[in-house]
């Protein structure tokens, strides 16, 4: 991949909260810089989970958010501009605030406000430096969610197979990729990614069979890859951390290293070109 190459738009969705959206975005982006790529958070969530982690200086969150450039009708290089340093040199993240659910009040009525990212992504050749770029997101079907999903290439879905309301939330959400898709016709559903797997809870197999089958009937995979439930993603949170930084031995660590090289075992398929 060369620089010239605009980034892979990817975003971590479902409209159900707690599934490890947040925890995916922060530690396959950790895992792919171990891979020698530069990666850009953008966060589109007000709770703002991703930014109060990797945030490098705090105080940058509410210097700089997404919702700044959002606001600002006129002008290039917005997003670029925006741009905070994270504790890894090659992870950068365009931070959110609690202002972002005002601001998404505000244009809820403006058939155009969906459109506010892709926009500014497109003003914006500065951006082509990074490899990918991940969308974290809110746990609704709003405002933010579909901005992610406009200027997405891929969406994937973090699914514990243990939380049946999110399973039970599923077909509206695919509703609005479907719906999304009439607008931005590049985008795919890559692919499911098991989180919180945990083999000793009766009915994960059998839920994880149930997944399998509801998605290969739409023509979609679920990842190789399971993430499994890992005490210490917690514990990594309140530390602020990685798990690669907090606890590189646990599975944690193990599954998203897998998944970042299942990743780009796809995207070097998908793309007919080395991205290993
Ligand atoms: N594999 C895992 N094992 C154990 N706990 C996990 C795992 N993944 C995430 N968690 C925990 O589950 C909780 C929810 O995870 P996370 O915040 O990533 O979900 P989310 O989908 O981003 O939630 P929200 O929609 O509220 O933003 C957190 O406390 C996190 O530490
Ligand atoms: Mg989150």
């Amino acid at each position: 991949m060369t620089r010239q190459d605009p980034p892979i738009f990817i975003t971590l969705g479902n409209r159900k909260g707690g599934v490890g959206k947040t925890t995916s975005v922060i530690n396959l982006a950790s895992s792919l810089v171990r891979h020698g790529k530069k990666i850009l958070i953008i966060d589109t969530d007000p709770q703002s989970n991703c930014s109060s982690i990797l945030l490098n200086n705090t105080k940058d969150q509410t210097k700089y958010s997404l919702i700044d450039a959002l606001e600002a009708t006129e002008g290039e290089g917005l997003l670029s501009g925006i741009v905070c340093s994270t504790y890894h040199p090659r992870i950068k993240i365009i931070p959110n605030t609690a202002r972002c659910m005002l601001w998404e009040r505000k244009v809820a009525q403006q058939s155009d406000a969906v459109m506010g990212i892709s926009r500014l992504i497109s003003k914006d050749p500065a951006l082509n430096h990074y490899d990918f770029v991940f969308f974290d997101t809110p746990p609704n079907l709003g405002v933010m969610m579909n901005n992610a999903l406009m200027a997405s290439d891929y969406v994937i879905i973090p699914i514990p197979p243990s939380d049946q309301f999110s399973l039970d939330g599923l077909a509206a959400y695919l509703d609005l990729i479907g719906a999304m898709r009439k607008h931005n016709q590049k985008l795919q559903l890559l692919a499911v990614l098991i989180t919180k797997y945990d083999p000793e809870w009766g009915n994960s197999l059998n839920n994880v069979g149930l997944i399998n089958k509801y998605f290969s009937k739409k023509g979609v995979g679920i990842f190789n890859t399971c993430i499994r439930n890992c005490p210490e993603i917690d514990i990594a949170h309140v530390a602020r951390k990685t798990i690669f930084e907090s606890a590189p031995d646990s599975n944690g660590a193990a599954d998203y290293s897998a998944l970042s090289n299942e990743l780009l075992e796809i995207f070097s398929v998908i793309y007919g070109k080395q991205f290993v």
